[in-house]
């Protein structure tokens, strides 16, 4: 089993990075407040694959979302991950092959997609800086 390890410390609110986890790509995300509430407000039956924020995140570190970066329509890599990347209708991410539009929460809300992008297993090391992804 190959793991990898990410420093997510210098992860602004708002901002998110890549890295590469089983040679796909990992999208890592510090979420902001105003998009935490977003994905909080939005009722779990108005979604095409029903989770929660919570359910998506680990206990106390809601704002840090870690995702594959792979669409689960075709396996594009979504846009939303870099600087100045559209973020899509519903301000996550956005996959340009077919229009798949994903929430603050990387939940599949418009398009071919059929469901959220994945979390893969991770655990964070004791101060929350380093996530271990694997
Ligand atoms: Fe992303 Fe088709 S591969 S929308």
């Amino acid at each position: 089993e190959s793991t990898v390890e990410v420093d997510v410390s210098a992860i602004e609110p708002g901002q998110a990075i890549k890295a590469i986890f089983r040679k796909q790509p990992l999208f890592l995300r510090r979420l902001t407040d105003a998009e935490i509430a977003e994905a909080d407000a939005v009722p779990l039956s108005d979604l095409r694959d029903p989770q929660s924020l919570e359910e998506r995140t680990k206990a106390g570190q809601k704002a840090m979302l870690i995702t594959m970066g792979v669409c689960t329509h075709l396996g594009c890599v979504p846009l939303g991950a870099a600087e100045g990347e559209a973020r899509g209708e519903y301000g996550g991410y956005f996959c340009p092959c077919h229009g798949s539009h994903y929430d603050t929460a990387a939940r599949i809300r418009k398009g071919p997609a059929p469901t959220n992008l994945l979390v893969p297993d991770y655990e964070f090391n004791a101060d929350g800086t380093v996530v271990t992804v694997g």
